[in-house]
């Protein structure tokens, strides 16, 4: 399907150990006819490239504020303002704190105060960092300012024993990114 043809989606990537997972999901989107635009943190890139990004998008990625060219960022701004859809996956707890601060610190949470499409965050993480309730008022105020969550699944985490934490499955995903875009129709 030509890209582009079903919506445009801004994919956030953050420094969780699933975010090789974001890989995929940005590769099936493009297989489904969505034109997507990356944006990766700085702890994001110490899992997954910008290289990897870009070549399965097809796509420049957001990387920094401040070292990429004017024109890059007003790319990235005009890519926001006509997204259809913000998906943040994996979403770190680092990040959720600073989406619930408002805060405007690098190019996907000022990406994210740009934003006039609806937001869907799929968090990532230790078992007890879920868990903790800082992390979990964070979540609420979230869903206050009325972002959609793919909650993380139960089972096998990176640190070698179980719980609720996983990114969710990328069939799950699809599925919400899918219902999501379907409703702005
Ligand atoms: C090996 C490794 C794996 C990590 N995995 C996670 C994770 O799955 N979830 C999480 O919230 N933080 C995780 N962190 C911590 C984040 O990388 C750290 O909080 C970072 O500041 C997040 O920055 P960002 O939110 O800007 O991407 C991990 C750190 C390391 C070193």
């Amino acid at each position: 399907m030509e890209a582009g043809r079903r919506g445009r989606i801004v994919l956030g990537v953050t420094g969780s150990i699933a975010a090789y997972k974001a890989a995929e999901l940005a590769s099936q989107l493009r297989q489904r006819g969505y034109d997507i635009r990356v944006v990766l943190t700085k702890a994001a890139q110490h899992f997954v490239t910008p290289l990897t990004f870009r070549t399965l998008t097809g796509n420049p990625v957001l990387t920094d504020l401040w070292s990429e060219g004017e024109e890059q960022k007003a790319e990235h701004i005009a890519a926001i303002e006509s997204a259809n859809l913000l998906v943040v996956a994996p979403a770190t707890a680092d990040f959720l704190a600073r989406a619930a601060a408002g805060l405007a610190d690098d190019a996907l949470t000022t990406t994210l105060l740009a934003a006039t499409c609806p937001v869907l965050v799929a968090p990532a993480m230790n078992h007890r960092m879920w868990k903790n309730r800082i992390v979990q008022r964070n979540v609420a105020t979230l869903r206050d300012a009325g972002f959609g969550f793919v909650d993380p699944e139960e089972g096998w985490l990176a640190e070698g024993e179980s719980g609720i934490g996983r990114l969710a499955a990328l069939d799950v995903l699809l599925a919400r990114i899918d219902a999501a875009l379907a409703r702005k129709r």
